[in-house]
Parts: C-alpha cells; sequence; structure tokens
C-alpha cells in the first residue's frame, strides 16, 4: 500500500473512531445523568448500533467494534481481530504506547483497527469487578440481558478490544 494511502487512513481512520467514541459517550453520560445505570444499559444496547451507524453512514465506511471478551456476541473478534488483539495485549504487557493498525484487504480495501484501552473510570461501573465496581443490581440486569456475558472484571489501563473501520473507497 503506498504510503500517502497508509497515512490518509490513519488520519480519518483517526478521526472517525474519535467521532464515534466521542458520541458514544456523551449519549452514555447523559443516560446515566438521566436514570442511573438501570437506564443506561438497555440503553446501550439499543442505542450503540445506530450510533456508530450514523458515524459510519456521514462518512461512507463500517464501523465495529470488536473484543476478546464480548458482552454482546455479535461484538466476538475472529481472525485476523484476534492476531492483534493479542499482539496489542503483549504490547501493553510490556508497557508499550499502544498505535493503530492498518491493513490492506481483498478488492482493495483497507481497513483500520484501533485498541480500545479502559482509561476512564466510568467504564468499571460496567465493565469492571462485580461484587466492588459493579452494583448488585447491575449484575443481576446483565445477567438478564447478557446472559453469556464475558465483559466484566476489567480494570483501569487493560485492553477491550478495537474499533475497527473498514474502507471501501480510499479516502
Ligand atoms: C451503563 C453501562 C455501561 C458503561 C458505563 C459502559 N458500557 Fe460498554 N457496554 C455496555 C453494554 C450494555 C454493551 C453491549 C452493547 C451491545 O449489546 O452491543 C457494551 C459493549 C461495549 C463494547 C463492545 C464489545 C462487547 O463486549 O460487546 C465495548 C468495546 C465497550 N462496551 C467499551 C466500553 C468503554 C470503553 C466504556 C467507558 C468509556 C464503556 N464501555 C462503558 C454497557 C456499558
Amino acid at each position: 500500500m503506498p504510503a500517502a494511502v497508509e497515512t490518509a487512513v490513519r488520519e480519518r481512520g483517526r478521526a472517525i473512531t474519535a467521532q464515534a467514541f466521542g458520541l458514544l459517550s456523551t449519549n452514555l453520560v447523559q443516560a446515566l445523568a438521566a436514570g442511573g445505570i438501570t437506564n443506561a444499559l438497555p440503553y446501550c444496547s439499543e442505542k450503540a448500533y445506530p450510533l456508530t451507524a450514523l458515524v459510519a453512514a456521514t462518512n461512507d465506511v463500517t464501523i465495529r467494534r470488536v473484543t476478546h471478551r464480548p458482552r454482546n456476541p455479535t461484538n466476538a473478534a475472529t481472525g485476523i481481530e484476534w492476531d492483534l488483539l493479542r499482539k496489542y495485549q503483549l504490547a501493553l504487557g510490556r508497557g508499550e504506547t499502544l498505535a493503530p493498525t492498518v491493513r490492506a484487504g481483498t478488492n482493495g480495501q483497507v481497513t483500520f483497527y484501533s485498541p480500545i484501552v479502559i482509561t476512564n473510570p466510568l467504564c468499571l461501573q460496567c465493565h469492571g469487578v462485580p461484587g466492588t465496581d459493579l452494583a448488585p443490581s447491575t449484575t443481576a440486569l446483565l445477567r438478564q440481558l447478557y446472559p453469556q456475558d464475558e465483559a466484566t472484571g476489567f480494570r483501569l489501563g487493560d485492553l477491550r478490544g478495537l474499533w475497527r473501520v473498514d474502507f471501501a473507497r480510499l479516502p
């Protein structure tokens, strides 16, 4: 892939994931303020997709959040996503700063992957350690909404997953 293309993908990928993350965070904080965790939890599951889909449509890309420890099974990492998560996990363990990855796919498609590390204590209210970070009512609600939930037990600084942005047309 030409260096200029890779640089453009990197810049646009960063901007797009920042936009999606900002939109999700703002809405999450509002939902929490309006009705606490019991309001925000179902909200997260219903609004996360339309919000990221909106950012994807305005930027002419597809956006996904994938993870090695999914709450929603549809967000489970596969193939290269797993390899990258393992690579990032090892780098984190060595105390390195994580940078996004750009890979060329088939049909001239290019994909931007950006690690999601938990840096905000807010996240722990729903992804932290049950019994300490998670209120018993949150644990109960999670069990009901996501019987196969693997997305608790995280601590600050942990790798939570990846943003994946697919560019069908090169920027
Ligand atoms: C109010 C509870 C709540 C808070 C706070 C919260 N999340 Fe989540 N998170 C959820 C729910 C519910 C899902 C599942 C959404 C779905 O069904 O797709 C989820 C899914 C995710 C996913 C997609 C992968 C998966 O496991 O399905 C990532 C990544 C993620 N959250 C990261 C974060 C980060 C980072 C923060 C802090 C900025 C955060 N979350 C804060 C409830 C929360």
